[in-house]
């Protein structure tokens, strides 16, 4: 690893080269792509980014849970270059080649559940959302989709219309796709009458509401984040995603689990869903599985997946060489390094001492996640009120001290923690003081 793992801090943050350069965004990037941190990166590996400034802040970002193998990990880096100097495009359908092959092996080996499978590749997590959308609706012949509150999908047209949360994702860009239909999600902090009724309760709505507004026979698919991602971490009550499951296999409906945040090791597992004992018929993924080179897929049973035509499946650049060379080396280094289980040792070292952090705080009303996929939700202490202004108070005061976090939830009341899986148990401490330090000065 040639990036130094210690923090370091030169400038104020963001210093004067990555103002200069915000800048020269602000008057040629079209203003509705924002900017969470507007430091500029030079170099980035491990758990540390280096700016323009020579600063090195610690990432608890992972670039939204992408660089879990680390940004620049050697095997990564070493696939890319060769794969580049062979060929950079043919374009898959058209006339082939074996990485892309490969990637679907490993994608089929390593997703839940032992049956035949078949994958596709795509570009990005939301272009994987929409065939998945496609490949259901071909397999059942059945128009309508079932996704849930607090759900993010992407933000094409369609993966706009699942996705719930209006602000910032869907304001002013209706009219959206018909025939998705939205159910409450098993969100144990906010059931109304208390997290141990929350699974049952939530299933019973869930049955009544697609029973009532949409109609079994008429239901394609079910799409569920086995962990939610942009709606705040929400860990979705226990036995919920199974019952769901079952039910979806009961009535001809498929069950698409988006991983697409979740999956390739981020939770501890390859899959979050093997934590609920699930098996979806089809799963999306894209973010951790190429280490930051645009790759995403579905994967699914071999009689759905087949039951669309050829060439109904596709795009330019979906597969690309240089990303699917990528993934085999994202692959390698998550079994060689074993990366789950590292995911699982953060979680270890994190969520005590979040815990403690909720113990003294008030405003700390959930600590929820697993592995490194880790959230606080901040509320009005004894309420449930949602406080996004001290979400926001101690992002900031986070970001001044050089620790890139993020923020997350349908009330912007979430901050999430997305380290690298490869991040150093010292990076990961220090992190977790600076954090102790901004909660010490604004709560
Ligand atoms: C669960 C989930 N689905 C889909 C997407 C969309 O992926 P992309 O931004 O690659 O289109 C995201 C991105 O955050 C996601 O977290």
């Amino acid at each position: 690893m040639t990036v130094p793992q210690v923090r370091l801090l030169k400038t104020a943050i963001p210093g004067p080269a990555s103002n200069a350069l915000h800048a020269r965004k602000s008057a040629a990037v079209a203003g509705g792509v924002g900017t969470t941190l507007p430091v500029y990166v030079q170099r980035a590996g491990g758990g540390i980014l280096v700016d323009v400034d020579g600063n090195q802040l610690i990432d608890f970002g992972s670039g939204i849970a992408v660089t879990s193998v680390g940004n620049s990990a050697p095997r990564v880096v070493e696939a890319v270059q060769r794969q580049v100097a062979d060929f950079t495009h043919t374009c898959f359908t058209v006339t082939p080649y074996e990485p892309y092959v490969a990637v679907a092996e490993k994608l089929n080996a390593l997703t839940p559940g032992s049956h035949e499978k078949r994958s596709a590749l795509f570009n990005s997590g939301a272009e994987a959302v929409e065939n998945a959308v496609k490949i259901a609706r071909a397999a059942t012949g059945r128009p309508a989709v079932v996704v849930f509150d607090h759900a993010y999908h992407g933000r094409t047209n369609l993966t706009m219309a699942l996705t719930a949360k209006v602000m910032p994702y869907k304001q002013g860009f209706g009219p959206f796709a018909n025939e998705i239909y939205r159910v409450p999600m098993a969100y144990p902090f906010r059931w109304p009458t208390g997290p141990e009724n929350c699974a049952a309760e939530a299933f019973a709505q869930f049955v009544e509401q697609v029973h009532a507004q949409v109609g079994e026979s008429n239901v394609a698919a079910v799409i569920v984040e086995p962990i939610q991602g942009e709606g705040g971490f929400i860990v979705p009550a226990p036995g919920f995603l199974a019952r769901v499951a079952e039910w979806c296999a009961a009535h001809g409906i498929l069950f698409v689990a988006d991983e697409i945040q979740s999956g390739f090791c981020r939770t501890g597992d390859w899959f979050a869903s093997s934590f609920e004992g699930v098996v979806p018929d089809l799963v999306t993924t894209a973010k951790g599985i190429a280490g930051g080179l645009p790759l995403a897929a579905v994967t699914g049973r071999a009689d759905l997946m087949d039951a669309v035509h050829a060439g109904g499946l596709g795009g330019t650049y979906g597969g690309n060489p240089v990303a699917c060379a990528a993934a085999l080396a994202v692959i390698e280094t998550m079994e060689a390094e074993d990366l789950a289980g590292a995911a699982r040792r953060i979680e270890a070292v994190m969520k005590p001492r979040l815990e403690q952090l909720a113990e003294k705080y008030a405003a700390i009303g959930d600590v929820r996640g697993r592995g490194a996929m880790l959230a606080i939700e901040l509320v009005e202490p004894g309420t449930l009120t949602p406080d996004a202004g001290l979400t926001n108070a101690l992002t900031a005061a986070c970001h001044r001290e050089g620790l890139v976090t993020l923020t997350a939830g349908t009330y912007g009341n979430v901050l999430r923690f997305l380290p690298p899986l490869v991040i150093g148990e010292d990076l990961l401490s220090e992190g977790l003081d600076i954090l102790e330090g901004a909660f010490t000065a604004h709560a």
